[in-house]
């Protein structure tokens, strides 16, 4: 008898076992593995194909080059153009845009935005380039308004001007 209820106890452990490891239990999940956004991501880009009726078209850097236009172009960046840029480029670009930001030793370095490289470009190729970001350069297409992107370009072009 006593062999017969070890036995059945064994049987009864492995069923319990196995009935754990496929089930759904809370206590397997972590509350970092949720949906939610991680910091610093993007909302998700929208499917392939899908036609914007109301939002921003997107649009890639090679057709902004020629087509987008400043609508504050020349002008002389703002206060509130470089409070934007020191919030949202200046830790990867640096203060002077140098590409020297305190997060490039921990990452992969970001472009010297004084570079003749990046300022041959036209406003509209930096303007798309902050909008949809690059392989590494988080897209801030979503967290700042239209308005708060050219007042960046602004400073990125000042950043040029500077250059002898
Ligand atoms: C997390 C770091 C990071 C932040 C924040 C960031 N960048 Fe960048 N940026 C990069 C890196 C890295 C590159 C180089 C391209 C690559 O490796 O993807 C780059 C490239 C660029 C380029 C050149 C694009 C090219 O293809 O060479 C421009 C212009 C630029 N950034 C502007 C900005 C502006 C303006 C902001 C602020 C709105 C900004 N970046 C914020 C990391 C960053």
């Amino acid at each position: 008898m006593p062999h017969r209820l070890t036995a059945a106890l064994h049987a009864a452990a492995v069923i319990c076992c196995c009935a754990s490891a496929g089930c759904d239990w809370p206590w397997k999940h972590d509350m970092v593995d949720q949906p939610s956004l991680q910091t610093a991501t993007s909302p998700r880009p929208p499917a392939a194909g899908a036609v914007s009726t109301a939002g921003e078209p997107r649009i890639n850097r090679t057709m902004a080059e020629h087509t987008l236009h400043n609508p504050r172009a020349g002008a002389p960046p703002t206060d509130q153009g470089r409070a934007l840029y020191s919030s949202y480029c200046s830790p990867c670009h640096g203060i002077g845009g140098l590409g020297d930001g305190p997060v490039t030793r921990f990452f992969v370095p970001a472009g010297d935005l004084t570079s003749a490289t990046i300022q041959q470009h036209s406003d509209g190729w930096i303007y798309a380039t902050i909008t949809n970001g690059t392989a590494r350069m988080p897209r801030q297409g979503t967290e700042l308004s239209r308005d708060e992107r050219w007042e960046i370009v602004n400073v990125v072009r000042a950043f040029g001007a500077r250059r002898p």
